[in-house]
């Protein structure tokens, strides 16, 4: 059993990564945290609310920074929607409430559970940065980062840099020079994995067959995410931050290449750029650079049924 916490800025594919983890047989959500990126603190930690309400998952949600430690705030309204999360209906008038500070809800779970918790995180790294300056011990103590960030080749946000690591490059580079076990799903790998029309008309027709609310969910989020995704940047929705939850569910899905990895924070063309040292076996970040793309979506599937 792989016991996790999700820090996110739900964020359409973030709400995938939430629906795969919760299907998941061998992993055990401790806690959801939300982060500011996709959209503002407000509106992530409303969809961290509302989602896991709607889909009966019982796990506390916290909140975490609203905006970035140095940067001037982003957030990506053209492909997630206003609230971040266009698309899902939900049913459930919203109940459930935050249940506080998500930094020290971190530091005091990986601090209670030594080498046991993974700290997934598909947002900026933010909160990761806070709780690393808060607490330096917590990288002894977790068990690794698996994050959705960067990309050794092409950004996504500007020809260098990624989102989610431009979203705040500062904490990018804390976290990066941390020391901690890091797995990184950058767009090298998380762009081998796109739901195109044959991807999606497999959950089309698995709904059909054997309707479930979570799935429902799936298609809805992903009806307004392919939309965005095909008018913005012309191309199906890459399953970024699911990729994350792949890892922990099966990790021998992905390759990797261990190397070092720096963020640019002063380059004017490179701010948020992803820099990959030289490789090194004895790196403690491995690199995703390949997928198993056919087994993710099998994966995926049997998570949404
Ligand atoms: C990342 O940016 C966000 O828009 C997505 O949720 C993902 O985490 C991809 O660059
Ligand atoms: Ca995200």
């Amino acid at each position: 059993m792989e016991r996790l916490i999700l820090d996110c800025d739900t964020g359409q594919d973030d709400a995938v990564a939430i629906l795969m983890a919760n299907g998941a047989k061998n992993l055990k959500i401790e806690g959801i945290v939300a982060v500011a990126g996709n959209a503002t603190l407000e509106n992530t930690l409303e969809n961290n609310l509302k989602l896991t309400e709607e889909i009966n998952l019982d796990v506390p949600v916290y909140k975490g920074c609203s905006s970035p430690l140095i940067r001037k705030q982003i957030i990506a309204e053209g492909i997630h929607g206003k609230t971040g999360y266009d698309g899902p209906v939900f049913q459930k008038k919203r109940n459930k409430q935050c249940m506080g500070d998500g930094i020290d809800f971190i530091i005091n779970t990986i601090m209670e559970n030594p080498g046991e918790i993974n700290l997934v995180a598909t947002g900026p790294l933010t909160d990761i940065a806070m709780v690393i300056k808060k607490e330096p011990k917590i990288i002894d103590n977790v068990k690794r980062i698996v994050l959705m960030g960067g990309a050794l080749m092409q950004g996504n946000i500007t020809p260098s840099a990624e989102f989610n690591i431009y979203a705040d490059p500062e904490a990018a580079k804390i976290v990066f020079n941390s020391g901690a076990e890091i797995y990184m799903m950058g767009l090298d790998v998380t762009h081998q994995v796109l739901l195109n029309k044959e991807n999606f008309n497999r959950f089309e027709r698995e709904q059909e067959e054997n309707p479930t609310r979570v799935r429902e969910i799936f298609i809805e989020g992903m009806r307004a995410y392919t939309k965005t995704c095909v008018a913005e940047i012309h191309e199906y929705p890459a399953m970024h931050d699911p990729c994350c939850i792949a890892y922990l569910i099966d990790p021998s899905l992905f390759t990797f290449q261990s190397r070092d990895i720096d963020v640019e924070t002063k380059g004017e063309l490179t701010y948020g750029k992803t820099v990959g040292l030289w490789p090194n076996i004895n790196s403690k970040t491995h690199v995703g650079i390949g997928i198993d793309a056919d087994r993710f979506f099998d994966i995926l599937s049997d998570t949404l049924s």
